[in-house]
């Protein structure tokens, strides 16, 4: 007598709570999925005739979206009425690093799964499965079910772990064939069977037999494990990538030897100017938290060095612009191809070239940024907030005002690239392998430089029109 779900509600309309209703919303026509969120502007973008106004760019996403919206895919600001009607509720609401008080840098900030928690403890009038899909530390659950079940009146909640894995830029893909679809649940009967609903949903089209079911505690740890795994291989081959610089060796003839070893495997061995994006730095933050409160500081520190070895390849990156251009970029134009923290998103959460952008302006130099995706209002909100950050979320000052002076944004790379003295590669657009690179070298200051963040340039054809190109992990 399982509970056939035929309404669901997904709290936060962000990068994972839209693309993964969507793709419920494809696959299951005969269930109701409605996407609330409270910033109004992101739902008006979600409902937008104009699929382009989609407020996240994932390529396959706007089709989908097109199928299922005001079919059964609705996007709404009735946050209330959506909790009300719902038999199945995900929580997707960003979980950002604390920045204040008790794990600051650390911790996660949960006040925004609290407030949906007591939203729906408020709202609620029968009961439901509360599933949790935002990146949570271990026992959030336990922390929601409290909320949830403390309301006394007879409402009851099932809560579930279920992890997204999907990655931005082939979220659609990872959505449609995932290599696992992961929940956990309690071992009792009510959480069996809030486990199996959950089942049912995915099973319309993902193989049984890649629906993994697990406690709570480990489903909530295995995500934050997976992340710090695949992190920690970056880390790892940029490590190696240093090494490479100063010995001759090639990172990228490394990464195929050793990647050839199916114990060790070929994917996410790419060597790059350092992982961004909104989970790996958090996720790992969150982990190292975890460990010291349960007095593990061997493991902690562990983990911790892969964010330093991050933090360490992007200085490096940016080093190496200053010392190749004769130890200063004080008044030089720097042109930075890509902004966001991997190809194929608008999604700037983390991404190095914030990083860089900010040391290279710290020294002064003249930044002129062009990004296929990635807005102008973007791009400006992160130089600001990075140096706002610095200098200890002080309100908007001058200094902000005359850094933002020496940055500009451009609709076209030619023109960001014009008069430059040099060109960082920061992020691996496929566009940006097309370039007529002769004419950007006849447009460019001499010695003109182009430092590869992403080893994706034809290093030789660019040589050979007269560059000077630097990779990573390529001696010279
Ligand atoms: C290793 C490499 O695997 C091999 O490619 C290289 O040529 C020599 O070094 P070896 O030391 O013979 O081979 O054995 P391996 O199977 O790699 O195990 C090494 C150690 O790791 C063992 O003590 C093993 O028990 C341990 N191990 C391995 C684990 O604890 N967990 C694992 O999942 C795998
Ligand atoms: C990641 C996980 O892959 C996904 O499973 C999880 O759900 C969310 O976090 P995402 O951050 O979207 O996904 O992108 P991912 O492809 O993992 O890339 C993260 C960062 O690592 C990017 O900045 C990327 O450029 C960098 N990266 C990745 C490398 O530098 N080298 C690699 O080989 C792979
Ligand atoms: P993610 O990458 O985890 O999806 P995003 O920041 O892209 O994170 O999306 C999270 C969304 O959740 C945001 O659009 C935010 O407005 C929304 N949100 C946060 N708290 C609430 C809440 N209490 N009710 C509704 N929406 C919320």
């Amino acid at each position: 007598n399982n509970k056939q779900i035929s309404n669901i509600c997904c709290i936060g309309a962000g990068y994972v709570g839209g693309p993964t209703m969507a793709m419920i919303a494809q696959k299951c026509p005969h269930i109701k999925v409605t996407v609330v969120d409270l910033n109004e502007q992101r739902i008006a973008d979600w409902n937008d005739a104009d699929l382009d106004k989609l407020p996240i760019y994932e390529p396959g996403l706007a089709d989908v979206v097109a199928e299922a919206r005001n079919r059964n895919l609705f996007f709404s600001t009735e946050v209330d009425q959506a909790i009300a009607d719902a038999q199945m509720i995900f929580i997707s609401v960003n979980t950002p690093t604390k920045t204040y008080g008790v794990g600051k840098g650390m911790a996660a900030d949960l006040k925004y799964i609290e407030l949906c928690a007591r939203q729906i403890a408020r709202v609620a009038k029968d009961d439901k499965i509360i599933v949790e899909k935002s990146t949570l530390p271990v026992r959030t659950a336990e922390a929601l079910s409290t909320i949830l079940n403390s309301t006394g009146n007879g409402v009851e909640f099932d809560i579930l772990s279920s992890p997204e894995f999907l990655a931005e830029g082939t979220a659609i893909n990872d959505l449609q064939v995932p290599d696992r679809v992961l929940i956990g649940g309690k071992d009792t009967e009510r959480g069996k069977a809030a486990m199996q609903a959950l089942v049912d949903v995915y099973a319309n089209w993902v193989p049984l037999e890649n629906i993994l079911t697990t406690r709570v505690w480990s489903s909530e740890l295995s995500k934050l494990t997976a992340n710090a795994f695949l992190a920690q291989r970056v880390s790892s081959i940029n490590a190696i990538s240093a090494l490479c610089e100063k010995t001759g060796a090639d990172v990228d003839e490394i990464s195929r030897a050793i990647g050839a070893d199916s114990r060790i495997g070929s994917k996410f061995l790419k060597a790059s100017v350092g992982f961004g994006g909104s989970c790996f730095q958090k996720d790992i933050l969150n982990l190292v938290y975890l460990c010291q409160h349960f007095n593990l500081p061997e493991v902690a520190a562990y983990w911790e060095q892969v964010i330093k070895m991050n933090d360490y390849q992007k200085h490096r990156f940016a080093k190496n612009i200053i010392d190749k251009l004769f130890n200063t970029v004080s008044g030089k134009k720097i042109a930075f191809l890509g902004w966001a923290f991997k190809k194929d998103t608008n999604d700037t959460r983390e991404s190095a070239a914030i990083y860089v952008a900010d040391e290279l302006l710290q020294d002064r130099a003249e930044i002129h940024i062009y990004d296929p995706k990635v807005t102008k209002e973007q791009i400006i909100k992160d130089i600001c907030h990075c140096e706002e950050e610095r200098r200890g979320n002080l309100p908007e000052s001058e200094t902000t005002k005359e850094l933002l002076k020496r940055v500009t944004i451009h609709s076209t790379p030619y023109a960001a690239m014009e008069n430059a003295h040099a060109i960082a590669i920061l992020t691996e657009w496929d566009e940006f392998k097309t370039y007529d690179w002769q004419k950007v070298y006849s447009e460019m200051l001499k010695p003109a430089f182009v430092f590869d963040g992403r080893n994706i340039a034809d290093k030789e054809e660019l040589t050979t029109v007269g560059f000077d190109v630097y990779n990573i992990g390529k001696g010279k």
